[in-house]
């Protein structure tokens, strides 16, 4: 159909859509590069991303010390599986475990947060009466079988005949309910600490400490899905620190890599320690190029010290941004709702007009942002000006 077409018939900005599935509802706005937090369109204007590539470009764009990684890795070796150990790989894990809180000292590196979720589901059932996961209402988990069971409205989410396991959600407005519905027959209750599409819900602490007590009473694991809350932007290394809580197994992604594509798993020695050959495997997980970017990620929040400027400038927003149409700000970190009097879809547009990404979410009043860690108090002000501009 499409076979005969050349580069001639599709002057100007190519479509997408012509070439790809139609499942996404996208901006008009086609950027050619980045710069620290900044979008580089093709006529040289400058978007202020304040939606961080979706919690993925956790430095910015062309960060030197990532960029640089990846230019060495690239030459000096692309690829290489996980039958091959990799002093790379050992170093990365190490860091990575060193970064998680204290007891989660075993790494499992893959491709995505789903996938993620996915292996942590996996492990969680260790016994044959154990067939039921709980999940959090609102939370967002990934696409794949086992990650969209768990997410709520799965309905939408699932697009499979059946789901692989039992699945009952709990309000995180109600953690009495948590004692009942986590039991014998419970394998994991997996929870997202600070939900990120459901609009940056920060969740109770008495939540997350009564999640803790129950799955400990209960014998079942815990998982915190910090794919998008984790990796620092909290202003804690794990929104598990942030809380005070510790799972029995942490997922993360995103920002993990800073664009590179990498997901974990990280959990306990005990649980690793009961695994054999063969039980989880990836081909791409773990490969040089997302390792060698993992190791930059972490040496560039540590040695830059971003979480403490998350911190700062997240109080910064707080201060400031409560403007024009935004009556209230929930979240954490740099994963914050923007709660408006109008619709987030408006605002957004009336931002991009200003030059200033913001992203939506799943509920219509949230503007969602997600900023790079180097953001600087500049940019944070940007934003409150250009909010403080639009109608209220
Ligand atoms: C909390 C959470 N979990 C899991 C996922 C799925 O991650 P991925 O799209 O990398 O599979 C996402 C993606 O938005 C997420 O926000």
């Amino acid at each position: 159909m499409n076979a005969t077409l050349t580069a001639d018939d599709m002057p100007g900005v190519p479509d997408e859509l012509a070439w790809s599935l139609p499942v996404y509802a996208q901006l008009d706005l086609h950027p050619v590069g980045g710069d620290g937090p900044w979008l580089v369109l093709a006529d040289g204007r400058r978007i202020l991303d304040m939606y961080g590539g979706h919690a993925v470009a956790a430095l910015g764009y062309g960060h030197p010390r990532l960029v640089a990684a990846l230019q060495d890795q690239v030459q000096r070796l692309t690829f290489q599986s996980n039958l091959l150990p990799l002093e790379l790989r050992a170093r990365a894990c190490e860091a990575l475990a060193r970064f998680a809180p204290p007891g989660l000292d075993r790494v499992f590196l893959v491709n995505s947060g789903a996938e993620a979720n996915e292996n942590a589901l996996k492990l969680s059932f260790r016994a044959p009466e154990r067939t039921r996961v709980v999940a959090v209402e609102g939370a967002f988990h990934g696409r794949t079988a086992a990650a969209a069971a768990v997410t709520w409205g799965s309905e939408k989410w699932y697009g499979l005949p059946r789901k692989p396991f039992d699945v009952s959600f709990v309000s995180p407005r109600d953690p009495a309910a948590l004692a009942h519905k986590v039991g014998a027959d419970t394998a994991a209750l997996i929870v997202e600490p600070v939900q990120g599409v459901a609009g940056a819900v920060d969740l109770p602490a008495e939540f997350l400490a009564a999640a803790r007590r129950a799955t400990r009473d209960a014998g079942a694991m815990l998982i915190f899905d910090e794919v998008q809350c984790g990796m620092g932007r909290t202003g804690r290394p794990f929104a598990a620190d942030y809380y005070g809580i510790t799972p029995d197994i942490i997922t993360t992604a995103k920002g993990l890599a800073g664009g590179f594509p990498a997901g974990a798993l990280i959990t306990t020695h005990e649980i690793a320690a009961g695994l054999k050959i063969g039980e989880l495997g990836t081909t791409f997980g773990g490969g040089p190029m997302a390792c060698a970017a993992i190791e930059a990620v972490l040496a560039a929040i540590r040695d830059e010290g971003l979480l403490e400027r998350v911190r700062i400038l997240s109080e910064q927003i707080r201060r400031t941004c409560v403007a024009g149409p935004v009556t209230a700000i929930q979240g954490a970190g740099f994963l914050l709702g923007l709660v408006c009097t109008r619709p987030a879809k408006e605002i957004q547009a009336e931002l991009l007009e200003r030059d200033i990404l913001a992203g939506t979410s799943a509920d219509p009043r949230v503007l969602r942002l997600l900023p790079p860690f180097t953001l600087e108090p500049e940019h944070v002000a940007r934003l409150a000006a250009a909010l403080a501009e639009i109608a209220p």
